[in-house]
Parts: structure tokens; sequence; C-alpha cells
């Protein structure tokens, strides 16, 4: 079924775990997901970036995600992520996301704190829950996302963000990347801890490709409901291709289709695993779906 992303996190948050949001962009991809979260009886975030509006028609990507999510046995929300416009965030909304990450963390804060809380006014009206963001992520090897300057997220800034805007869930910046990690990762587990103190909505970890999983359990363990994962599954499918194309000479589309999505599937999982707590074959903390 379609779910509230908000009631989502909300039930992560409760119970300790955090919700997978995949970046998808195609039929594919989104089947992919869904199959996953079918398998492991966990919910699925489906997260369209801005960045992908350009090729993907959002209005027929939205109907068929809502269709999907219908008939899924699982809850599925409908992720609009890192957006900068204001069309887009109408756009999402019209379409019936569940939820859209307004992204103004390039902006003065009081600047953000303007733009989010006309966001968050605008969204809530239709029932859609709002992601900010204070602070930003540097960009790594092989990712498709904008250059952030790294700025981590200041736990003061972060309250009085919250409290101005009204959002429903924070991207918490604490040292991850968007992408693989250049060298060693240095995530601040404090910050975190500092972050959570003073804040008490969902927050939500960008940057899920490379990261640690000891780390990725800490941050579950402090808070994070949402981590988000676009790299490591563009990386299984495109390697699949590579290795396909070295050997054969022409297969045909629809196979390709079909087996790349069976490929990133097992990348999928490795992350659902994870975030629901579960640790080789046996559950540690289970989600209630
Ligand atoms: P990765 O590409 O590092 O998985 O991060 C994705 C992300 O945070 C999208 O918002």
């Amino acid at each position: 079924m379609l779910s509230d992303t908000k009631i989502m996190l909300y039930e992560a948050q409760k119970n300790q775990y955090a919700v997978a949001a995949f970046n998808v962009y195609s039929l594919e991809t989104v089947q992919a997901a869904i199959s996953v979260g079918e398998k492991l009886k966990q919910p699925i975030i489906i997260a369209l970036g801005e960045r992908y509006f350009d090729s993907v028609d959002v209005e027929g990507f939205a109907a068929m995600v809502k269709a999907l999510a219908t008939k899924s046995s699982i809850p599925v929300a409908l992720h609009l992520d890192h957006a900068y416009k204001m069309e887009s965030i109408i756009r999402a909304i019209r379409n019936g996301f569940t939820s859209v990450m307004y992204d103004g963390s390039r902006y003065p804060l009081d600047e953000n704190i303007r733009r989010t809380k006309e966001i968050v006014e605008i969204a809530h009206m239709a029932g859609v829950s709002v992601e900010a963001e204070i602070g930003s992520l540097v960009r790594g090897e092989f990712s498709d996302e904008e250059e952030g300057d790294g700025t981590l997220t200041d736990p003061q800034l972060a309250k009085e963000f919250v409290e101005a805007t009204g959002v429903d869930f924070l991207a918490a910046a604490i040292g991850t990347v968007h992408g693989l990690y250049k060298g060693e990762p240095k995530i601040d587990l404090d910050l975190l801890q500092r972050i959570r103190q003073v804040v008490d909505i969902p927050l939500v970890l960008h940057g899920g490709s490379g990261t640690p999983d000891e780390i990725i359990l800490e941050t579950i363990k402090n808070g994070i409901c949402k981590i988000n994962v676009n790299t490591e599954v563009s990386m299984t499918a495109v390697t699949y291709l590579k290795d396909l194309l070295k050997n054969e000479k022409m297969p045909h589309l629809s196979t390709i289709m079909a087996n790349m999505q069976r490929t990133i599937e097992s990348t999928m999982e490795k992350f659902v695993r994870l975030f629901a707590n579960q640790i080789g074959d046996e559950y540690i903390i289970k989600s209630p779906f």
C-alpha cells in the first residue's frame, strides 16, 4: 500500500530501525526496491531526485509507483529527494508524493528558514511531509548528487531551524558523503548524539553508499530513521553491464533489464537487512510489517 512517509518514520523511530530510501529512475529500479521490501517484510521509500525530472516523466513515474504500491504487501512511500525549486515541490505534491525534501542548505540560515517554512505550509495543507537539511555533504566518488561544502550540522542551529520551520524530518550532516569515500570515513557519532538531544523529529542520513555497517548501526541507535542510497545500487548495475558486454556481443535489452533488476536487488537487500537491524539470519529488532 502507498503509505504516509511520516507514519513510516515515526514507527521506525519508535522501534529503532531505519527505512531504506532508494534513489530510483525506472520501472526496474522501482520493482527491485519493492520486491526486496516484500521479501524482507520491510517498508520501503521510493525516492526520485529533482535532478531526474528532465529524464523521468514525473506524472507517469508517480502513477507507476502508486500502482505498484497498491498491489504491494508492504508500506511504500513516494518521496521527492533533493529538490531546489518550488515548482518541483508543487509538481510532486500534485502527483501524490507522500513526502518532499526541500534542500535549501546552500542559503544562509535565515533564508533557508524562510523558504523551508513556506514549503512546509504548502505541503502540510496537502498532507505531505517535508524533509530539510542543515549543513551539506561533500560529493565522493561515482556520485550523481550536487557537490556540497561538507559543513556539518550545528545542533543549536538544527534545533532553531526545526522549531522555526515545522519540518517533519531533518537530514543531519555528520560526515557521510554522497558516493564512495575517497579516504577513511570520518563520521561524527558524537555530533549525531548532540543533535538527537535537541531535535526530536526523525533524523535522516544521506550518503548510505560506502558507509561501514557498524557505523550505520550506530547511527540508527542514535536516531537515524531513514537512510538514502543511490551510488552503490547504480554501481552494481553498471558492473553487471560491463561484465555482460565483455562476454556477449548483442544481448537483448529485455533480458538485460530483467537481469539487471535481479542484480541490484541483491545490493538493495544488503542495505534493507542492515537498516532493519538484521545481521546475518537473526533479527535484532524487527519492524512491525
Ligand atoms: P549515496 O549515493 O552515497 O548512496 O547517497 C544517496 C543520497 O544520499 C541521496 O540523497
